[in-house]
């Protein structure tokens, strides 16, 4: 195991993208909206190309440590490396070393890890996302569903066995990480998903 790669992943996923955007356009990103640090609070408090921005980044720190190492560096490791490195990426995200281990719900660095692991597994999460989202107006709703089919649909569409074990965890620390999404959810109070 190459423990250095591991590091370098952890820290790049830890770039808050959202919160760095959001203070470029002079806000605390973490003090407005759901107060989240992703590209769907970006989106709702700063604007839709600043949302779309940190979309492709979040997606980006997840996708190109798991691709690279996958692709180039490692593959002589194999897969159990490869999956915990796709799931350190999702820790790296959801626990920002830059922001007090706080970070992020792991969704756009979730899709950006499921596209290095098994593209045909993420293009179909990402049309059950499409489709939960434009049906409910919840982008929270369609992140929560969309993380538990995830590793369901690693396990038989891919068949990977790490990848399904990797991807089972980052969906369970995705839902937690939507706690209060899923209590706003329960009460009707969940935020809808508005453009500036
Ligand atoms: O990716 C996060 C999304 O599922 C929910 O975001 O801001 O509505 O809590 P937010």
């Amino acid at each position: 195991m190459d423990i250095i790669y591991l590091l370098f992943t952890y820290l790049i996923a830890s770039i808050p993208f959202g919160y760095v955007i959001g203070k470029i356009s002079g806000k605390d990103i973490t003090k407005v909206g759901s107060g989240n640090i992703g590209a769907t609070n970006v989106a709702r408090t700063v604007g839709k190309k600043a949302g779309i921005i940190v979309l492709i980044l979040d997606m980006m720190k997840g996708f190109i440590p798991v691709y690279l190492a996958k692709i180039y560096l490692f593959p002589h490791y194999g897969d159990k490396y490869i999956a915990v490195v796709a799931l350190t990426a999702v820790l790296g995200h959801c626990f920002s070393v830059f922001m007090k281990f706080k970070g992020g719900k792991g969704v756009a660095t979730g899709i950006g890890v499921l596209l290095a692991l098994s593209p045909k597994v993420a293009l179909i999460i990402m049309i059950l996302w499409t489709g939960i989202f434009l049906a409910t107006g919840f982008v929270s709703l369609a992140s929560i569903i969309s993380a538990f089919i995830s590793w369901i649909a690693m396990n038989y569409i891919d068949g990977n066995y790490y990848y399904t074990l990797s991807t089972l965890l980052a969906s369970a620390v995705i839902i937690i990480k939507h706690s209060s999404n899923i209590d706003r959810l329960i009460k009707g109070t969940e935020n809808r998903f508005i453009y500036k």
